[in-house]
C-alpha cells in the first residue's frame, strides 16, 4: 500500500465540507490522510467536526490560513482550496510560496491579468496545481475525444452548450460574493458563465482543442451578450459566441433565469455525426449515415476522481493534472472577452419576468418568458437576442488584444451598483 497523501483543506463549510466529505472517504480507504484544516469561523462548524471525526483522526484546526501552512506544511503534500473565488490567488500564492502544489476549486480566477500571475507562482510548486473543473477526468468524454482527434467523426466544425440551471433569489444572497463583479476595488465576475457551469464551458473548449487529448481551444474572436433578470451586479444569462484558431465555432446559451428542471448539453457537429453528451444523463453519436450509439455514462464521483486522479500525478504515476492552470487560460480569457464584448449587462424587459414559487423547496425563482427559444435560435441560427425584444444594443467583435479594456470594462459595469438602486 502507497503512503497516504497528506492534505490541508481550506475551509470547512460550503463546498469545502464536500471536499472534507469526499477526503474522509478516502482517509478511510487509506488514499489520503487530513492533517489540518482552517476557516475564521472554525468554531461555527462544531457539529461538521465532530461528524468528521476530527478528534480521533488527529486533524488540527486553525482559524487562519497562513497560520495553519506555517505550522504543518512540512507534513504536506497538497493544499486543497475550495474558497470563495477572491482569496484564490493569495491562498495558491501562500501554498505553492513553500512548494506545495494546490486543488483549486474552479475558476482560478475571473481575471486574465491575476491568472498569468498565478501561473507564475505555480512554477514554486514542486508539482502542477490541479483546477477543479470537474468533467475532464470523466472516461467517456476522454474516449470520445481520442476518436475525435482521431479523425473518426471528421473535422469539428461547430460546438453548441445549453446550459439552464434555475436558482432561487437566495442563490444569490448567499455569501457576500455571489453575483458580483467587483470586491475590494478587483474583479470577481462570478456568475452562471464563470462559476456554476464554468464546468461546462471549460468543457466545451476541451472539445475545440485540436491534435492531443489534453489541449483546449484557442480563441479568435468572441462576441457576447450578456444580461440580468435578478437584482445583481453581476450577469445571469450569457449568449457567447467564439471562433477559435483552427476555425471551429462556438456557441454558448447559459442562465440562472429560468424555473423547472435543470439541463446541460454539450453537442459538437462534426463532418461525419453529431455528437450529444449531457454530464449524468446520455451520450450519443448521431452519425450521418443514419446510425446512432448512445451510451449511458456510470454513476460519477467528481470529487473522488479529481482526488483520485491528481494524487496519482502526485505520486508520479500520470504526467500531468486534468486541467493545470496553464490549460485555464481559454476559459479566463473567453469570460473576460465576453465581458468585453457586450460593454453592458443589459436588464431583461421586466414584461417578460415572472415570478415561480415552488412550494416543495419553499423558494422564489424567476422566469424569463422565451429563454428556451431565444437559447435555441441563438445556437441553432446565430440569432442574438437583443436585436428581438431583450434591449441589449449589440456586441462588439473582440480578440484577445482586446482584454488590455477587460479591468476598464468591469469597473465601468460596475457602476451603478444595482443593490445599491
Ligand atoms: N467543483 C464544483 O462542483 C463546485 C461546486 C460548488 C462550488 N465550487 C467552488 O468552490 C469554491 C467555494 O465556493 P462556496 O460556494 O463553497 O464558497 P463559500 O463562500 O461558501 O466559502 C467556502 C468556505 O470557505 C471559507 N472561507 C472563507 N474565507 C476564508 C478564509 N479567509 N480562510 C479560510 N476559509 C475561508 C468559508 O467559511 C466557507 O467555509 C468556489 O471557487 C466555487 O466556484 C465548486
Amino acid at each position: 500500500m502507497k503512503p497516504p497523501i497528506r492534505i490541508a483543506i481550506v475551509g470547512l463549510g460550503g463546498f469545502a465540507g464536500s471536499h472534507h466529505t469526499a477526503v474522509a472517504r478516502l482517509e478511510e480507504r487509506g488514499h489520503a490522510k487530513l492533517i489540518c484544516t482552517c476557516d475564521p469561523r472554525a468554531d461555527a462548524f462544531t457539529q461538521e467536526r465532530e461528524t468528521l471525526g476530527f478528534a480521533a483522526r488527529g486533524v488540527q484546526v486553525f482559524a487562519d490560513y497562513r497560520a495553519m501552512l506555517a505550522a504543518c506544511a512540512r507534513d504536506l503534500d497538497l493544499v486543497v482550496i475550495p474558497t470563495p473565488i477572491n482569496l484564490h490567488a493569495e491562498m495558491h500564492a501562500a501554498a505553492t510560496a513553500l512548494g506545495l502544489p494546490v486543488y483549486l476549486e474552479k475558476p482560478p480566477t475571473l481575471d486574465h491579468a491575476e491568472l498569468e500571475r498565478m501561473i507564475a507562482a505555480d512554477t514554486r510548486a514542486a508539482k502542477s496545481s490541479l483546477v477543479g473543473f470537474n468533467f475532464i477526468v470523466e472516461k467517456p468524454r476522454l474516449a470520445l475525444k481520442e476518436r475525435l482527434i482521431a479523425g473518426e467523426f471528421g473535422a469539428l466544425r461547430s460546438t453548441t452548450l445549453s446550459a439552464l440551471w434555475p436558482r432561487p433569489a437566495s442563490y444569490f444572497q448567499r455569501n457576500d460574493w455571489a453575483g458580483r463583479l467587483m470586491m475590494a476595488d478587483r474583479p470577481v465576475l462570478d456568475s452562471c458563465f464563470g462559476n456554476a457551469m464554468a464546468h461546462f464551458v471549460h468543457n466545451m473548449l476541451f472539445w475545440a482543442g485540436p491534435h492531443v487529448l489534453h489541449s483546449w481551444a484557442q480563441l479568435a474572436t468572441v462576441r457576447a451578450e450578456l444580461y440580468r433578470a435578478h437584482v445583481i451586479e453581476g450577469a445571469d444569462t450569457f449568449f457567447v459566441e467564439t471562433t477559435t484558431t483552427t476555425g471551429v465555432n462556438q456557441r454558448f446559451a447559459l442562465s440562472h433565469a429560468c424555473a423547472g428542471t435543470a439541463s446541460h448539453n454539450e453537442t459538437l457537429l462534426c463532418e461525419r455525426a453529431t455528437l450529444h453528451y449531457a454530464v449524468g444523463r446520455q451520450i450519443e453519436i448521431h452519425w450521418h449515415d443514419g446510425r446512432i450509439e448512445r451510451s449511458t455514462p456510470e454513476p460519477f464521483d467528481g470529487l473522488e476522481c479529481n482526488h483520485l486522479e491528481y494524487h496519482r500525478y502526485l505520486r508520479g504515476e500520470t504526467s500531468r493534472p486534468a486541467t493545470s492552470l496553464v490549460d485555464s487560460r481559454p476559459f479566463v480569457a473567453l469570460n473576460d472577452l465576453a465581458h468585453v464584448s457586450s460593454r453592458i449587462i443589459a436588464s431583461i424587459p421586466a414584461h417578460l419576468i415572472s415570478g415561480v414559487r415552488d412550494e416543495k423547496e419553499q423558494k422564489d425563482y424567476l422566469n424569463v418568458a422565451g429563454m428556451n427559444a431565444a437559447c435555441e435560435a441563438f445556437l441553432a441560427r446565430g440569432i442574438w437576442p437583443g436585436a428581438h425584444g431583450w434591449n441589449h444594443p449589440g456586441s462588439e467583435s473582440t480578440t484577445p488584444a482586446d482584454l488590455v479594456r477587460f479591468e476598464a470594462t468591469i469597473r465601468a459595469m460596475a457602476m451603478p451598483h444595482p443593490k445599491a438602486d
